[in-house]
């Protein structure tokens, strides 16, 4: 029996006595205590094993490597913690802000740029898996101060309020008309076998749906993507 409750001879069978009832209670509460530390421990421990940029206590050596990036036609040779994106390596060690960090995982499009001609959102890949492949970025559509075509239209048909979607919207859809023009479908594309024509605003509204514009400049945006698929067709 539990010596809080043993029985006192002089006062009864379950007579609780103040000494022997101090006792249990400490002892129930240093039990306590170590089962907090119990369960403390590997939270600590898992803790100790995340970067600090996600919650952890890691402050260890990143693990780095050097890495030539070809960006806009010019080689950048850079050291880089393996988990850098490549929206990060732009921005923040080559100093290419035109691309724009928006949600940072995939949703808003807001980091669009182009790998050997794709568009692919930057926030998703990693920096070190790119070596040796041309990357496009905003800065690099233009020639000079002569603006490239889909940049024009984009300003011809105000396809923009604030322009923080912008770089994104602009090169997703010089990507988009490429894919179009090798005949890639979409899910709206009918006819899969036809040559491939100008997209409809059905298909560009399809294949642009990845890029948001909180600014819902959407029909401007359409409209410039018309005209400049309309021209090239
Ligand atoms: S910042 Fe990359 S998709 Fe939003
Ligand atoms: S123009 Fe503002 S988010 Fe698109």
């Amino acid at each position: 029996m539990n010596k809080a409750f043993e029985s006192d001879d002089t006062v009864g069978a379950w007579h609780v006595s103040r000494r022997n009832l101090v006792q249990a209670g400490a002892g129930l509460a240093s039990a306590r205590a170590a089962g907090l530390a119990a369960v403390q421990q590997p939270r600590d421990a898992a803790a100790q094993r995340l970067p600090a940029d996600v919650g952890g206590t890691d402050n260890a050596a990143p693990n780095l490597m050097s890495i030539t990036l070809q960006v806009n036609g010019r080689a950048h040779p850079i050291t880089v913690d393996t988990r850098t994106t490549v929206l990060d390596a732009l921005r923040e060690t080559l100093a290419l802000k035109g691309t724009k960090k928006g949600c940072d995982h995939g949703q808003c499009g807001a980091c669009t740029m182009l790998i050997d001609g794709r568009r692919t959102n930057a926030c998703l890949t990693l920096a070190v898996m790119h070596e040796g492949q041309a990357i496009t970025t905003i800065e690099g559509l233009s020639n000079g101060d002569a603006l490239h075509p889909m940049q024009a239209a984009f300003l011809k048909h105000d396809g923009f309020q604030c322009g923080y979607c912008t770089p994104g919207q602009i090169c997703s859809s010089v990507g988009m008309l490429n894919e179009a023009r090798m005949g890639m479908p979409s899910h709206v594309t009918r006819d899969l076998e036809g040559a491939p024509a100008a997209p409809s605003d059905e298909e560009i509204r399809e294949r642009m749906s990845g890029n948001l514009c909180r600014c819902s400049a959407y029909p401007n945006i359409v409209a410039a993507i018309r005209d400049m698929a309309g021209a090239r067709a």
